[in-house]
């Protein structure tokens, strides 16, 4: 085990406070009142650590090296009739803070337990204070009875009969499909809620609150704009690349641009990243590829790992931390953490890796090389 005290060594074990590893994974981060709260899944030894057996840890720090143990800031039940039962999922959970209501608000992927991942549902929890403890609020499927709003009038049909018949014999697995149909799940889930697997949040600059989240059978990202509480949806959003099999959505702005980190569908294998930008987060997105640079085979699976958030670095321009996730089923409590900065190059983020990196690399000018 290593001490990280005072720099980040991506893929090495990562030990708390109290020496243990940190046990938060699919992270989201908030910067609060001078500190980082680090917010993830608790996973367990073995194959059972995929699915919730504790719930959310979140940990604390100010330097970004140095972790406090805080404790389970939302934990599952051992009630067998509650949502957050003990073994249901509980995934890339995701904390905002709100300044009208002063509330801390946590979105997560939530599957009932033993359910595989077809419930496809967002939970939501809120607290007074970072560490919390949350409380649990619901889960549902957004955006129920709203259409999205980049579709055409002829599209805002729910499904007749023989489409529904067509649907329902196809498997959709969760990846990609050579009949994958692009343009007809979001029209079934219409009135039941839309499908919403892999997500983020992301606070704007204005203050709006959006969910990005993989719908649609991971077929479609969805971009839904949170209400002004950021407590559910606010009833407008947009479908992005139908068909494109978008997952790990993790959204980053800079210099009024958006950026959006994401990965393909391949279970919790690694896979080729992606970059995606636009001007609006209403879009158009146009995709610009695999952000990561070689040498090296890392470069075709993300050094391993999947993307889980980009976190700004406070008080610096133009720092940001890419973090994944390096997934390990067959124990799931062994899954390790890849934090490496983010680069500009000609106006674009990349990722290299590093063995071994600290902060002060951002103070170096030639990351902003431009052609
Ligand atoms: C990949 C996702 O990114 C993870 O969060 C998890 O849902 C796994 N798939 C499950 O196979």
């Amino acid at each position: 085990m290593t001490d990280l005290s005072d720099c980040f060594r991506p893929g090495e074990a990562w030990l708390d406070d109290r020496g243990v590893a940190i046990n938060a994974h699919g992270p989201g981060l908030l910067f609060h009142e001078g500190t980082y709260y680090w917010f993830g899944e608790h996973k367990i030894e073995g194959r059972a650590g995929n699915s919730a057996h504790v719930g959310v840890h979140v940990y604390s720090s100010q330097d970004l090296y140095s972790w406090k143990d805080e404790g389970i800031a939302l934990a599952v039940s051992d009630d067998p009739a509650h949502d957050l039962v003990r073994g249901c999922i509980i995934e890339r959970p995701k904390v905002v803070y709100n300044r009208s209501t002063r509330r801390f608000v946590m979105w997560f992927h939530h599957e009932p337990k033993d359910r595989g991942y077809n419930g496809s549902r967002s939970g939501v929890a809120v607290a007074d204070t970072p560490t919390g403890p949350f409380r649990y609020l619901g889960n549902f499927r957004p955006n129920a009875g709203v259409w999205p709003e980049n579709t055409t009038t002829e599209q805002r049909r729910e499904l007749n009969a023989e489409e529904q018949a067509r649907l329902a014999a196809l498997e959709l697995p969760g990846g990609p499909l050579p009949y994958y149909p692009k343009q007809i799940l979001f029209r079934r889930d219409f009135a039941g809620g839309q499908m919403a697997r892999d997500m983020t949040v992301f606070v704007d600059d204005d203050s709006t609150a959006y969910h990005l989240y993989s719908s649609e059978a991971n077929g479609t990202l969805h971009i839904s704009q949170l209400s002004d509480d950021y407590e559910r949806p606010a009833g407008k959003y947009v479908r992005v690349f139908p068909g494109g099999f978008h997952e790990a959505p993790a959204l980053m702005k800079w210099r009024g641009r958006y950026f959006l980190f994401s990965s393909g569908c391949t279970g919790w294998a690694p896979n080729a990243g992606r970059l995606s930008v636009a001007d609006s987060i209403w879009g158009p997105w146009e995709e610009l590829g695999n952000p990561c640079l070689g040498p090296g085979s890392l470069i075709t699976n993300t050094f391993g790992a999947q993307s889980a958030f980009v976190l700004p670095v406070a008080g610096r321009n133009d720092a940001f931390i890419f973090i994944a996730d390096r997934w390990r089923p067959e124990n799931a409590i062994d899954g390790r953490y890849v934090w490496l900065p983010i680069q500009f190059m000609n106006d674009v983020p990349v990722i290299a890796w590093q063995d071994r990196w600290s902060l002060d690399f951002f103070d170096q000018q030639t990351f902003r090389t431009k052609l």
